[in-house]
């Protein structure tokens, strides 16, 4: 599908956001571990997290609807299914590592299958980890799905450094944790997204600079009501066109505000973006609340390598508010972009040079020359087949004189079905 996007002017009004595709996903795969029943309150219809539920239900979860929620008789550890088909990931990164986690735990023969681009994407950070752990894994060409899955041995725990600040890789090998009679321990340097070890209430320590986390199966999983809030890496495309459209104001509703993902809040405050949250409350383990942006008149910043991970999903985005940002602006050591739905590094390289953007493109990042008089007339996107990148060129694409188009803009639906609505409904 391609989606013709046109130019517009300020931007108005208020929109809830599609519920968190993280969370949504941790929440079908926890409930599928508790031996009872969970509720989960505003479940993404997202395709990810819909993948995740189909392959909690082939694991033995049982799924039912109540006024809305989620009702999820789940297995417990011991009862997990064989499933009797491949479970099929589809596009998530995230279903298919944490799954191949409980499954090497539970000791279940199953195969992990996805699309082209899940197919795509090296699957060598799980695997040798888990093989430690005592995991038989075939991978096609030693690294990609199909990935067959088995165990004979019993679990081996063990302490693991990431070498990566993956919260998919640190979720997948405490997940293989939580079946070991002796706990594993995962070390993690830089600060990825906890979601993980905070709603499973995972034992947590500080040592130095370090977060050590703890799993075994003396860890209870907890009977939970799950209330998914507003996703804020979605937050992040109108963040960013409220503050580049002039005398914009997009009030956005019950957005989660993690803070191990949330550093976009900083970086656009820090670039002069005029943000204020509002009614800032608890869900279950999650902090929530209203984010109200305005228009406003941006300086360049430098993105280091620290606060990759906790902005590692909003940096598409992230560089077309560089664009229109006064100055130089720096992307860099986010060479993990390059191992996402696609390559982000490129695809945002052809994003920006679909525009004719002054920018160069490092190995790790980009360096992109901004101005707020940034202008042009229409352009071309290629999505790539990548939801963000979909999404960021039609925020790009608001701020074109003419009509732009976006190629295979249905990918949106990965994490956000009704974005090309909600497009319409705040330039309207
Ligand atoms: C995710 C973690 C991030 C993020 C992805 C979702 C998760 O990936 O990019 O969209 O739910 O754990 P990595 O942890 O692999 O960087």
């Amino acid at each position: 599908m391609i989606k013709t996007v046109k130019g517009a002017g300020s931007l108005k009004g208020a929109l809830q956001l599609p519920p968190d595709k993280s969370i949504s996903q941790r929440a079908a795969i926890f409930s599928l571990l508790y031996n009872g029943t969970s509720r989960i309150k505003n479940y993404s219809q997202a395709q990810d997290p819909q993948s995740a539920l189909r392959c909690v239900q082939q694991l033995g979860a049982v799924v039912k609807e109540d006024s809305g929620d989620l009702i999820i008789a789940g297995k417990g550890r011991n009862d997990i299914v064989e499933p009797k088909q491949d479970l099929d990931c589809g596009n998530s990164g995230t279903t298919m590592r944490l799954l191949s986690g409980v499954l090497v735990g539970s000791g279940i023969s199953a195969k992990l299958v996805g699309d082209a681009s899940l197919c795509g994407r090296t699957m060598t950070r799980i695997i040798d980890p888990l093989e430690d752990m005592g995991a038989h894994i075939l991978a096609r060409n030693s690294a990609y799905a199909p990935l067959f899955i088995n165990r004979v041995e019993p679990i081996k725990p063990m302490d693991f450094e990431l070498p990566v600040p993956s919260a998919q890789l640190k979720s997948c090998i405490l997940l293989a944790g939580l079946f070991g009679e002796a706990p594993t321990r995962v070390i993690e340097t830089l600060p990825s997204r906890d979601h993980t070890e905070r709603l499973l209430g995972l034992d947590q320590k500080q040592e130095d600079r370090k977060k050590i986390i703890s799993a075994s199966l003396s860890d209870v999983i907890p009977e939970q009501t799950y209330t998914i809030p507003g996703d804020f890496s979605a937050a992040a495309f109108w963040l960013v066109a409220g503050a580049i459209q002039e005398k914009s104001e997009i009030v956005i509703q019950n957005v989660g505000l993690n803070p191990t993902r949330n550093a976009l809040l900083d970086i656009l405050g820090d670039m002069g973006a005029d943000i204020t949250i509002e009614n800032e409350r608890m869900e279950g383990a999650e902090p929530v609340g209203d984010i109200i942006v305005k228009g406003s008149d941006l300086k360049a910043t430098k993105i280091t390598p620290g606060i990759i991970p906790n902005c590692i999903d909003e940096l598409p985005i992230l560089s077309v508010a560089m664009l229109f940002a006064e100055g130089t602006s720096i992307i860099s050591g986010a060479g993990e972009l390059r191992h996402k739905e696609t390559d982000r590094i490129m695809a945002m390289s052809k994003m920006l040079k679909a525009v004719g953007a002054n920018f160069e493109e490092l190995e790790d990042g980009l360096i992109i020359h901004g101005t707020p008089d940034f202008s042009f007339k229409s352009a071309e996107f290629e999505s790539f087949h990548d939801h963000r990148i979909a999404m960021a060129s039609a925020v790009l694409s608001l701020k074109g004189k003419a009509d732009s188009k976006i190629k295979d803009a249905e990918c949106a639906a990965v994490s956000y079905p009704s974005f090309w609505e909600d497009l319409v409904k705040v330039s309207s």
